[in-house]
């Protein structure tokens, strides 16, 4: 089996990010970080990666005067960083439909809440947190899910459920979220590097060891 070589795509404060960067390095993920790529240069998810040794990238669509061009470089960017696998970690970004086809079954998203409740456009960060809230559920979660041409939509890797309190407000349930999403991201992409996951139509089957 071929090693997982990553790509990590990120927008914000990059807390999975480190989770993953973390993971590798305690021996608990056994894939290589090839890159961390960002569509804001402020992120301070790179800080993270710069910290830790990792090559990254800032690419956005905006800077492109041709839409082709800017589909062209990012391919070419994950041929360059020879990554076979992309990770999304807070990328609030829709990743460009060609690179969707091209990495299949390899390229994962988390999402602070349980798919298919509180998920597609516009429920993305806070507003995930908020809309929990709103609507009174006791459980929400999180959810680790392949990438696919929608929104939050791909087949399911894995799931944790986590409590909402009375007491919550979004930030202080985003902060118990982030917590699971912090183990899970590294146990669903080591399920990967196993080669443990197998993808049968909308669902995946993980196998034993
Ligand atoms: C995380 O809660 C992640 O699930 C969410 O953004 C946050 C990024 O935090 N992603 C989405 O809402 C995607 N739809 P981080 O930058 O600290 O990892």
């Amino acid at each position: 089996m071929e090693r997982i070589k990553i790509a990590v795509f990120v927008s914000g404060g990059g807390t999975n990010l480190q989770a993953i960067i973390d993971a590798v390095n305690n021996g608990a993920l056994d894939v290589d970080i090839n890159l961390v790529l960002s569509d804001r240069m402020d992120a301070y998810a790179l800080e993270r990666a710069q910290n830790a040794g990792i090559s990254t990238v800032y690419i956005n669509s905006k800077d492109f005067k041709e839409r082709e061009d800017f589909i062209d470089r990012f391919l070419r960017l994950m041929e360059e960083y020879d990554v076979n696998f992309i990770v999304l970690a807070g990328y609030m970004k829709k990743v460009p439909p060609e690179l969707v086809r091209k990495f299949w079954g390899r390229m994962v998203n988390i999402h602070p809440a349980l798919i298919p409740a509180f998920c597609g456009k516009g429920y993305y960060g806070m507003k995930v947190h908020q809309a929990v809230i709103d609507y009174g559920v006791k459980i929400t979660g999180v959810t680790v899910h392949l990438v696919d041409e929608q929104y939050d939509h791909g087949a399911i890797v894995a799931q944790m459920a986590v409590e909402v309190r009375d007491t919550d407000t979004p930030e202080t349930l985003a902060e118990r979220v982030l917590e699971y999403e912090h183990k899970i991201y590294p146990l669903a992409l080591q399920l990967f590097a196993e080669g443990r996951v197998e993808i049968k139509g909308r669902k995946t089957y993980i196998k034993d060891k």
